[in-house]
């Protein structure tokens, strides 16, 4: 068992049988497993998931449309967003 996305716990194993039920790009696996929508935001994982993608589907790498991309949540000092002009 090899675990692909850390922060939702999802394995090689689950995102192969999903591809295999026809969920075939990264919108759809994120949709359906939650993958790259971890704390990290899909840092630890969206490389692999675009390579077991293209494995499966003998599509190149180049041809995976990746989600968008949003920055990870971190916290902030709330006197980093008062304006000091
Ligand atoms: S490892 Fe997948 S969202 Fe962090």
């Amino acid at each position: 068992m090899k675990i692909i996305c850390r922060c939702e716990d999802v394995t090689e194993e689950e995102i192969v049988q999903k591809i295999k039920e026809g969920y075939q790009t990264m919108d759809d696996l994120k949709r359906i497993m939650r993958v790259t929508m971890g704390l990290c935001q899909g840092k630890g994982c969206r490389k692999h998931i675009a390579k077991i993608l293209s494995r499966e589907l003998n599509i190149p790498i180049e041809e995976i449309v990746q989600p968008t991309y949003r920055p990870p949540v971190k916290p902030i000092p709330i006197s980093a967003t008062i304006d000091k002009t």
